[in-house]
């Protein structure tokens, strides 16, 4: 198979090429080799999708079987590329995310949920993270490739992704969090399900799919109902050997002191909904994503080796600092002393 990956150097690019690698495939990068890392015996062809030269110098390296855009976010690029290479491939992949759904995180999500409305011709300018414009800009990059390659396009759509390599910064914030130890503060209730979806799980699924040159959309979730929160926090003390003591405090008191939801604690959602995305088409394919538990443990595996994760703007976003924790953890015992 000769597999063109748009990206792959980051984290889920990383996982699908190593992954492509290991079966054999005869795989293909295209991105400007700044950051990240390029598997060895992976052949990589630096360009910057914002240069129409670049595109147009990719065109002509073709062709290949399947081109999988794993990065792209912005829809006029993203047309760019799949446009560049529409005569040297005759089907396309794009790695898209749970956020397209419109009504996420507030009511449960199957395939058949609507979407925001994407413009696929929309370039906002800015390249900055911008979690509002997120949904629109990744549902206009579907209707961008749809455009292109019609009914010969894939589309995955995954909750949030975990696993080695995450530059997002939500497992390793939680894993460093509790090998240091002390009282930690977690929201209640543990026992709330959710769904994260191990990178290497999504890669597995995606190149799976194009073995069996499928099209179509399909979800990827963790069943629902089988991790916990806790669970995760468990493993993380498992893990990292830590003694840590985990203080699980009302999560509508942290909401109601302004601790935001998803990244001052990470993948944290109050809204049940929010982990109520059904994954079960692609289960009918074989999809099976491990348990929460398998991934904590290699991500600090991982971790502990040395592995570093690309910079990202998004990291600086994630996490309590000491201070606001042992704050919150104080007022949150005075006011159960007080009742
Ligand atoms: N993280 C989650 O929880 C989550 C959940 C659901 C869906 N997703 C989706 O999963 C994907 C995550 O992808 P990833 O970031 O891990 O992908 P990746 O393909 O591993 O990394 C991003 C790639 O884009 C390249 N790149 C950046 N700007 C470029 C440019 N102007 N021209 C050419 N190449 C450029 C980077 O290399 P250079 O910098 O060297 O160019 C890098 O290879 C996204 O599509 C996201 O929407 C993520």
């Amino acid at each position: 198979m000769r597999l063109l990956v748009v990206g792959g150097s980051w984290f889920v690019g990383r996982a699908v090429v190593a992954d492509a690698a290991r079966r054999g495939w005869e795989v293909t990068v295209f991105n400007r080799g700044l950051s990240g890392t390029t598997a060895p015996g992976v052949r990589l062809i630096r360009g910057d999708w914002e240069r129409p030269k670049d595109l147009k110098d990719l065109s002509a390296q073709g062709p290949w079987d399947v081109v999988l855009d794993v990065a792209g976010a912005v829809p006029a690029l993203v047309r760019n590329v799949a446009r560049a290479v529409a005569d040297s491939a005759p089907r396309y992949v794009y790695m898209s995310t749970i956020s397209v759904y419109r009504h996420w995180p507030h009511k449960p999500v199957d395939e058949s949920s609507p979407l925001w409305d994407g413009d696929p011709d929309l370039d906002p300018g800015s390249r900055s993270w911008d979690p509002d414009a997120y949904g629109p800009l990744k549902a206009g990059c579907e209707l961008a490739v749809r455009r292109e390659f019609a009914d010969r396009a894939l589309f995955i759509r995954p909750h949030v992704i975990l696993g080695p390599g995450e530059y997002v910064g939500r497992l390793p914030w939680w894993l460093r969090r509790i090998r240091r130890g002390g009282h930690v503060l977690a929201p209640a209730p543990a026992s709330r399900s959710i769904q994260p979806v191990d990178v290497r799980d999504v890669a597995r699924f995606t190149l799976g799919m194009i073995e069996k040159n499928a099209v179509g959309v399909y979800n990827l979730a963790a069943p629902p109902g089988r991790d916990t929160y806790g669970g995760m926090l468990q493993a993380c003390q498992d893990v990292t050997g830590s003694a840590a003591k985990i203080i699980w405090v009302d999560e509508w008191w942290l909401a109601g002191r302004g601790v935001s939801e998803w990244t001052e604690i990470p993948i944290w959602r109050t809204l049940p909904t929010a982990w109520q995305m059904s994954a079960y088409k692609a289960q009918a394919e074989g999809f099976v994503c491990r348990p929460l538990r398998e991934t904590v443990a290699a991500t600090w595996e991982w971790m502990e080796a040395g592995g570093t994760a690309v910079r990202h703007e998004r990291l600086a976003q994630h996490g309590l600092s000491p201070e606001r924790e042992a704050r919150l953890l104080s007022e949150w015992r005075v006011g159960r002393t007080a009742l």
